[in-house]
């Protein structure tokens, strides 16, 4: 394996500059198996967040000359990265070489001036204005932009439909879905300029995005969790401390951890609200079960989650990125999964009885454990490789698991894309859920410890379940959904549709509405028979296929 700085040092082709790209977020190239060395997740986060210091965001006038304006901005600094993108106006991300050149920038920089009165803040969210305007002629260039977001059902469908197969679907999915090389910067920009509005309550804090924005898992469009870390204030530099004095500061005592996160969240909820430059609609949510400040960052269109004192939830986003570099056809499955929720209202964006992304993505993990030869390892294996540098404690849990994941050996499973999705909606369709709880610690099931209808143990804090509130009937929504897809492609597998006739097939077949439309339809009028036939169907093709496979590969 060549060391990871060497990669990084060496002159880029595209193809090379495309693959770092990648590698930086955590996205291992699909089809063929990546065996360049991956980046540790804390290796990806401090990269990004030294790269998003040393970058600015600015709102510029519509006509605007790109060459005259890099010009300008270069006297500042010579400039590494630059894009443009729209959204209520046309914005750019410029990405100095250095952290200086920002506040070269900042110094000669005023406070705008209107007939509104303004709350100063030297922020790195800049308007540009123009002294004279253009003439029509002079000024007319047209600045190429980055799209931040997904394609419409309508293209997706076409992309699908011209696939090649099910494997090229999923895969196609992926492609179009997952955050860019921008969109992300977008991200830890934003992290960024809303931790140097912090910092004015909080020096030294740290604004960390988590969740599907970092762990692989992340389609364009979806929320920006933010974690607010104020570990970095207690750490002191001085190693030790000379006589028989120790020094303490003074600080305020509340009575328990959760006021202090509440007390904490509500000033910086404030703070955004009356300052932050470009930050809507902010709402505190202090009395949920974890405390969050919520809002729009109206110039990159991100809406925002605010939380504090959560570090589980950063390693578990951890724990994800992990799973999601280790096998490329882990976020093919996780991609169209979600999208197939999301198809068949069986994932919100609203809270309440619905399955959440995240007990999806738990739920693919444990499948791919179940496989046999597994093509993914259990977090128990995980922690089995773990080093002493990797120990982790947290609130008393035991967060413990390999950070390399060079040094994780790669599956042996060869299965293709498209019989691992049919052989998941299957393996949920005909799934105890009454009885059964879903682990992928052990990567087995365990008996439910609680009557929850669908139990997914937290990876970390293992008395709780993930999914507590998912109804009875949102659960069987998802299996009555599951059986009805594992039948979709397996009528398809039997009747072979021809990929050239016009008709929707494999994943986009799946896709469509009317799948959910006709079972409701059905429920409505026949319930049980209807399950029933499914189920029996589903019965029959699972014998038949474990004899194929026994037939054809011996697994
Ligand atoms: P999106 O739907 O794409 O936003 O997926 P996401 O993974 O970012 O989910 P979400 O924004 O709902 O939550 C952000 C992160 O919080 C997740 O990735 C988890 O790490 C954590 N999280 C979310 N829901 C739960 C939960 O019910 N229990 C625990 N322990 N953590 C959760
Ligand atoms: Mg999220």
């Amino acid at each position: 394996l060549r060391p990871i700085h060497r990669l990084l040092s060496s002159p880029g082709t595209v193809a090379a500059d495309t693959r770092r790209e990648e590698q930086s977020l955590g996205i291992a190239e699909t089809g063929s198996e990546d065996r360049t060395p991956k980046k540790r997740f804390s290796e990806v986060q401090k990269e990004r967040r030294e790269q998003a210091q040393r970058t600015v965001l600015i709102l510029c006038p519509n006509k605007i000359s790109e060459k005259k304006f890099l010009k300008y901005l270069s006297q500042h600094g010579p400039i590494n990265n630059h894009f443009f993108f729209e959204s209520f106006g046309l914005y750019a991300v410029v990405e100095f070489c250095q952290k200086e050149s920002v506040a070269s920038l900042q110094s000669v920089t005023r406070l705008s001036v209107g007939t509104e009165a303004v709350i100063p803040f030297r922020s790195r969210f800049f308007n540009l204005k123009l002294k004279n305007p253009p003439s029509q002629t002079s000024e007319q260039s047209c600045i190429p932009c980055s799209n931040q977001s997904s394609p419409s059902s309508k293209k997706l469908f076409e992309l699908l439909c011209n696939a090649e197969s099910v494997d090229d679907q999923l895969n196609t999915l992926l492609k179009e879905f997952q955050l860019t090389e921008e969109n992300t910067k977008l991200r830890y920009l934003t992290c960024s300029l809303i931790e140097d509005i912090a910092a004015a309550y909080f020096p030294y804090c740290e604004i960390r995005p988590f969740g599907s924005s970092v762990n692989g898992f992340g389609k364009l469009g979806c929320d920006l969790d933010m974690l607010l870390d104020l570990d970095e204030i207690g750490k002191s530099s001085a190693h030790k401390t000379s006589g028989n004095f120790l020094m303490e500061f003074q600080v305020k005592n509340v009575a328990s951890e959760r006021i202090a996160t509440q007390k904490i969240l509500s000033v910086i909820g404030e703070c955004l609200d009356h300052f932050g430059p470009g930050c809507v609609g902010v709402q505190k949510i202090l009395n949920a079960r974890c405390p969050l400040v919520r809002f729009s960052h109206q110039a990159s269109g991100f809406q925002c989650d605010l939380t504090a004192n959560n570090r589980i939830a950063l390693k578990s986003s951890e724990l994800l990125y992990i799973y999601s570099a280790l096998d490329s056809r882990v976020r093919a499955l996780v991609f169209s999964i979600r999208c197939w929720a999301r198809a068949h209202s069986l994932t919100s964006s609203i809270p309440g009885a619905w399955i959440t992304n995240f007990s999806l993505t738990m739920m693919v993990i444990f499948f791919l454990q179940r496989r046999s030869p597994p093509v993914l390892p259990t977090l128990d294996y995980l922690r089995t490789l773990a080093d002493a540098e990797d120990k982790c404690i947290i609130e008393g849990h035991n967060c413990t698991f390999i950070c390399d994941l060079n040094r994780i050996k790669p599956s042996e499973n060869t299965e293709t894309l498209e019989l691992l999705l049919k052989e998941f909606f299957e393996y949920f369709g005909n799934f105890a859920f009454n009885k059964n709880s879903i682990n992928i610690r052990q990567g087995r099931e365990q008996n439910k410890p609680e009557s929850s209808p669908l139990h997914i143990q937290n990876p970390f804090e293992t008395s709780l379940n993930i999914s507590k509130n998912v109804s009875q009937s949102q659960l069987q929504k998802f299996v009555d959904l599951a059986r009805e897809s594992a039948w979709i492609l397996h009528q398809e597998d039997k009747d072979h549709p021809s990929p050239s006739s016009n008709q929707p097939w494999g994943l986009a077949a799946l896709l469509l509405p009317s799948v959910a439309n006709s079972m409701s339809h059905a429920k409505k009028k026949k319930k049980k028979p209807a399950n029933e036939r499914v189920k029996n169907l589903l019965e029959s093709i699972k014998s038949s296929s474990t004899e194929n496979s026994t037939n054809t590969s011996g697994k």
